[in-house]
């Protein structure tokens, strides 16, 4: 099957039944994908399986981020969220990017680092340079730990000490770890504590705590965009203005923590979704985007929009991404594996994956400083909340698509159609 487009005009005013229609032309679906559209890709069984103490199972809307273009590729974005106006308004903001030419993105090798703790060390240079001095080895002992993932060509990748200043007698060594197309959070884990007793031993004292840690900054995602003025205009706002708007608002969440939080919450609307629906760890994903935030001392905006010289709008998003697109709960969930397959057959490696997301999370961004900068953010949000009110007073026949039409073609009110 050729690479879908996605451009869909007009697919917000199908019913559910319609818009799983066109997504079958687009995308070679199974059976069982198509089963995952209803349950939600889980049965109390399998998630019995999953987790513990279980009861029941519970549902998130799937939808279809629209107008994705990435790296000169057409993709649709599968977005799992609760939230209205998340998912128009990733559409309506790739639309306006897709008129600039499209996302670019890049994304470093999938290392994620392990942290063994080393305590009660009363030689830090001395323990430093045994330990420097045996890379090699505590390499390959990590290595040995991992047989699978050397076989696919991951593995340790180097190692560094550092001390910790908050307490003498404490040194903490980093493993790297090229974890290929999995998250990895095992691997990693296995891996610092495959070295734990050797690192003690060269150290001359114990080792203590042996994880990953969520601040993987070897793992980062870099996302481009260039939107036309002209794109951004909405109502009685003309392009430069929406455009000045927009740079001011990202200036105001690099001067201030409290704004920078609140932006960032909108890139995390388009990230969550994505990874949501693609069976990954969001706890994860949150806790290295907002510690990656605040590497500097002081808590930054993940993303940056400026005017170019031309008068276009470029927007710079950089964060960590630690996804993957193979392990136990992608295997797990049929919805996961759906969403897969709506990424395409070319969408197979967790760097992929992650560039994706972080485009749907500076689409996402985009949006919702365009409409803070115009009507703000109420007029159109709310009216995606009303369809929520109105879900227990409409027939049961259009509950499925049960309100007013949302208008992803880029002209919605305030841009948050
Ligand atoms: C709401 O979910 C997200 C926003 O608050 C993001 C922002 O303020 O930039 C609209």
């Amino acid at each position: 099957m050729s690479e879908p487009s996605s451009r869909i005009p007009g697919f917000y005013r199908l019913s559910v039944a319609e818009r799983r229609h066109l997504l079958r032309l687009r995308v070679d679906l199974t059976e069982d994908d198509l089963l995952a559209l209803d349950s939600g890709g889980l049965d109390a069984e399998a998630a019995d399986h999953v987790v513990e103490n279980v009861v029941g199972i519970y549902a998130l809307p799937l939808g279809l981020g629209l107008n994705f273009r990435v790296n000169g590729r057409d993709l649709l974005v599968p977005m799992a969220v609760e939230e209205p106006s998340v998912i128009a308004a990733a559409s309506n903001a790739a639309r306006m990017v897709r008129e600039g030419g499209g996302f670019e993105s890049e994304a470093d090798d999938p290392v994620m680092t392990a942290q063994v703790e080393l305590l009660g060390v009363t030689d830090l240079a001395g323990a430093r340079a045994r330990i420097e001095a045996a890379t090699d080895e505590l390499l390959a002992l990590a290595g040995a730990a991992l047989p699978r993932l050397m076989d696919r060509g991951g593995g340790p990748r180097g190692l560094e000490v550092r001390s910790s200043n908050d307490h003498p007698a404490r040194i903490i060594v980093h493993l790297h770890v090229d974890c290929r197309n999995a998250m990895g959070a095992n691997m990693v884990n296995t891996a610092a504590e495959s070295v734990g007793e050797r690192l003690a031993e060269l150290a001359g004292g114990r080792s203590g705590l042996r994880i990953l840690t969520n601040l993987c900054d070897r793992r980062l995602i870099r996302i481009r965009a260039r939107v036309p003025a002209a794109a951004l205009a909405t109502g009685d706002f003309g392009g430069a203005e929406v455009r000045d708007g927009i740079v001011a608002a990202s200036r105001f969440a690099e001067d201030d923590p409290y704004r920078a939080a609140t932006h960032n919450k909108g890139i995390m609307n388009g990230v969550d979704a994505v990874v949501m629906a693609t069976g990954n760890d969001w706890r994860g994903v949150e806790a290295g985007a907002h510690a990656f935030a605040a590497i500097s001392g002081r808590y930054r905006p993940l993303s940056e929009w400026q005017a170019s010289e031309g008068g276009d709008l470029l927007g710079r998003l950089e964060m960590p991404m630690p996804v993957g697109t193979v392990g136990g709960s992608v295997k797990a969930h049929a919805g996961a594996r759906l969403a897969q397959r709506i990424l395409g057959p070319t969408v197979t490696s967790a760097s992929e994956l992650a560039m994706i997301i972080g485009c749907a999370g500076l689409a996402s961004n985009l949006a919702a400083l365009r409409a803070l900068c115009t009507d703000g953010i109420q007029r159109g949000h709310m009216a995606l909340h009303g369809r929520w009110a109105k879900l227990g007073t409409v027939p049961a026949r259009l509950q499925t698509n049960p309100v007013a039409p949302v208008d992803v073609s880029g002209n919605g009110p305030g841009g948050l159609p």
